[in-house]
């Protein structure tokens, strides 16, 4: 898998970030299981609260252009590296997840870890569960 393709699209969303009141940009980036590389920034609103995520807007890109499965993620921020998803985001992507999905951890050089998706969102809300 070319993760450096991956981390490139995320880098590149992270520079249309709208992010003035936090001055955090970031940019995420997901690849489907068909080999598509969809790429999110956060977009910030003046009513604080109503902002959103990088990895939302990734996300928002993949269904619209005919959804599918997640295999891999990358997210940078050159004010962290390293940065985690926030926990409503994990949730979000746990909705679309592939069972072995990869989380790519990132500084603005690239690709440092690698983990799976699975050991950052344990036991996530699913309907399915316990029924
Ligand atoms: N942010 C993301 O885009 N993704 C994350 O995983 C964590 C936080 C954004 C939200 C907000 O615009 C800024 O970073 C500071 O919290």
């Amino acid at each position: 898998m070319d993760t450096e393709a991956l981390f490139q699209a995320a880098r590149i969303a992270m520079d249309r970030a709208y992010a003035p009141y936090s001055r955090f940009p970031v940019g995420a980036a997901l690849r489907t299981e068909a080999g598509a590389i969809h790429a999110g920034c956060n977009i910030e609103n003046a009513s604080y609260p109503e902002g959103w995520c990088a990895e939302t807007t990734a996300l928002g890109h993949m269904i619209m252009a005919g959804g599918g499965k997640v295999a891999e993620i990358a997210v940078v921020a050159e004010k962290m590296p390293k940065i985690m998803p926030c926990g409503g985001c994990r949730q979000r992507l746990a909705e679309f997840v592939t069972a072995d999905a990869r989380l790519h951890l990132c500084d603005i050089g690239g690709v440092v870890e690698t983990v799976p998706f699975a050991t950052v969102f344990p036991r996530a809300f699913d309907l399915e569960a316990n029924r």
